[in-house]
């Protein structure tokens, strides 16, 4: 069995951060998504990955390497654009042969991981196993149908969703995807749907089991699911101080202090992680912020935030429900008039009490 990574795509609703950096490379309690994906991959016994790559190739190329450090035997599948999740299937054909395999969206975090469904496909065997989780806003996903246990329909974002079952982003498939994705025709948003992919083998009366979920899963396709990730696997985090906490400060909590970073007259309340390199002075950090490497948080105050690296944070109070980009300069100045100025990129979302 093989597994596939899509780590192309747009990422239009997490813009500007995407403009220049890829989505699955996002911090998550300062690991990237991606990292926690390949980790499940590993551990459900799998060790060769096809990784599709768009225009943010590079990056997740100089991330993942030959993913030996996973444990992984790692092939790049170049997508020229993000023609869709069943066109990434289409391009893989080469890698993946005609072997069975476990499809992943690189932005999706599956908290206890993947292994109890890889088993259970290689077991009973169906042609496609679909993982559904309930959610509060189906409209935003993928949607299946169910009737007496079975998929009926799939519809991709519907305005009146049939159920609250929302594709989950681990998909199951055998060869038969591929008679699948070489039928179906793109969908009105120019993209070759999976979900069109799945509903073709329905039709052609394939064996596609739905499994219902119950772990904590999330698509971090938006601030705020980013921001609910990181509270999740941040109350995981057991504390420890690799680095330096000087008298003064104070740390209450489970909050891990990387190697290399210092706490200088500061209050940390966790769950929180202070990246490697990162310097906290005279500040307050609270719970569910993790600030990842070489950033400087001086005379400031930040509470559930992810702060990305080379952040500076100058006499900020305060910071809160925030996603704080690579290299991010905030600082509070004395000159007149008072007044903020700013140099803000493109589609950058920016909130003034
Ligand atoms: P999406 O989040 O559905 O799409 P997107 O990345 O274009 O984001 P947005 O809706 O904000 O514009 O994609 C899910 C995952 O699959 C994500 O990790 C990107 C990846 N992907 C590809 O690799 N190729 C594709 O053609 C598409 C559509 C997505």
């Amino acid at each position: 069995m093989k597994g596939l990574v899509l780590s192309g795509g747009k990422g239009t609703r997490l813009r500007p951060i995407t403009h220049t950096s890829a989505k699955q490379l996002i911090p998550i309690a300062n690991k990237p998504v991606l990292f926690y994906v390949l980790e499940h991959i590993k551990e459900a016994g799998i060790n060769e990955v096809g990784i599709v790559v768009g225009e943010t190739k590079r990056e997740v190329m100089e991330a993942v390497g030959d993913g030996s450090k996973f444990g992984l035997k790692v092939t790049y599948i170049e997508q020229e654009a993000p023609l869709g999740l069943a066109h990434a299937v289409k391009i893989s054909r080469d890698f993946l042969k005609n072997e069975d395999f476990v499809m992943f969206l690189g932005d999706n975090l599956v908290k206890d991981g993947i292994k109890s469904f890889v088993n259970e496909f290689k077991k009973e065997k169906p042609n496609s196993l679909i993982l559904l989780a309930r959610v509060p806003e189906p409209q935003r996903f993928g949607v299946a149908e169910l009737s007496d246990g079975k998929i009926v329909r799939l519809v991709e974002k519907p305005q009146v969703p049939p159920s609250d079952l929302a594709l989950v982003g681990v998909y199951l498939f055998d060869k038969n995807i591929f008679e699948a994705v070489e039928n179906i025709k793109p969908s009105f948003r120019g993209e070759l749907e999976i979900t069109d992919a799945i509903q073709y083998l329905i039709d052609k009366g394939y064996h596609v089991k739905p499994h219902i979920i119950e772990g904590w899963w999330k698509d971090t396709g938006k601030l705020d699911d980013i921001l609910e990730a990181n509270r999740i696997m941040l109350s995981e985090i057991k504390g420890k101080v690799k680095g330096k906490v000087d008298g003064e400060s104070k740390i209450v909590g489970e909050v891990v202090i990387e190697k290399g970073a210092e706490v200088i007259r500061s209050i940390i309340r966790g769950p929180a992680i202070i990246g490697e390199d990162s310097r906290i002075v005279d500040s307050y950090i609270g719970p569910f912020t993790s600030i990842y490497y070489q950033t400087e948080i001086i005379k400031s105050e930040v509470e559930h935030s992810v702060i990305l690296e080379k952040v500076k944070l100058k006499g900020v109070v305060r910071l809160e429900d925030s996603l704080i980009g690579k290299a991010v300069t905030i600082s509070k100045s004395p000159r007149r008039p008072k007044a903020f100025r700013l140099l803000v990129g493109d589609q950058s979302n920016i909130e003034i009490p």
